[in-house]
């Protein structure tokens, strides 16, 4: 699966707040090692870098094109290409942190003990995560796969939601730390244009059925623009309301 870093931050704005709410739920936390899990373009390591000018930061992702992109950002990084399955850090680190990346993994229970396993003492894993896969900007693209002119061509890139209720991540983490949050917040963004909500998962959630399908993922994406308009209709004044749960997750050690 390629990435397209236009296309992602196409909604730059709209995608990085959640990143800025998780910055600021971690409050007093001074690290002096930060990692970036699935850093993209670097536009999370960017606000990272603001936060903590004087942390030393590191931006972990498995794209050529999103890496490419981050390392013409301008953010005082290191940029390293490794999968998120089998990176470990050299030393523990202060703060590991994700945004909008660890839905893209499976088997959670082992990932995130892992992941809690590279920080330092007092360490600080800060998590967000979609949890929209119920809504129809998610569910419409897996039932259009699953229907016969598609279903053999994408059976394989359809999953199962990839993250747990809010409370499985309680479980998994309490033993491990001293400190933890879960929450939950929707955002009701309103986009312009035509079919936004298609040209948003376009730069992230369609990207395994694009890869797959080619120049016929042009078919897909009309059908599925098609539902999208009756799902999330356009607004007199030609805004569309998109509303879009994150879960967020804080993990002290
Ligand atoms: C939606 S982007 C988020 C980028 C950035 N954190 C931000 O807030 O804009 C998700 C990123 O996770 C990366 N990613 C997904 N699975 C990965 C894996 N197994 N290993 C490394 N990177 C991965 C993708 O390459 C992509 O750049």
């Amino acid at each position: 699966m390629t990435w397209d870093p236009s296309q992602y931050l196409r909604y730059d704005i709209e995608r990085s707040q959640p990143a800025r709410d998780l910055i600021a739920a971690l409050g007093d936390v001074d690290p002096t090692e930060i990692v970036d899990l699935g850093c993209g373009t670097g536009n999370s390591t960017a606000l990272l870098e603001q936060r903590w000018p004087d942390a030393s930061l590191t931006g972990v992702d498995g794209s050529t094109e999103m890496l490419n992109q981050a390392s013409q950002s301008g953010v005082r990084a290191a940029w390293h290409a490794a999968d998120i399955v089998t990176w470990r850090p050299d030393t523990p680190v202060d703060l590991i942190f994700s945004n909008a990346a660890l839905h893209w993994l499976d088997n959670h229970t082992t990932l995130f003990p892992q992941l809690v396993g590279t920080l330092a003492e007092h360490g600080a894993l800060a998590v967000q995560m979609p949890y929209n896969f119920s809504q129809p900007s998610h569910t419409l693209i897996n039932d259009i796969a699953n229907e016969p002119q598609w279903v053999e061509r994408l059976h394989s890139v359809v999953r199962p939601s990839p993250v747990a209720a809010p409370d499985r991540y309680l479980r998994i983490l309490e033993p491990l730390v001293s400190s933890l949050r879960v929450w939950t917040t929707t955002y009701l963004h309103v986009l312009s244009g035509d079919h936004p909500v298609a040209e948003w998962t376009g730069g992230a959630t369609l990207r395994p059925v694009i890869a797959a399908l080619g120049d016929d993922a042009h078919a897909f994406i009309d059908e599925y623009k098609s539902r999208l308009t009756v799902a999330y209709p356009q607004r007199t004044d030609g805004t569309t309301v998109f509303p879009f749960t994150r879960m967020f997750i804080v993990a002290k050690r």
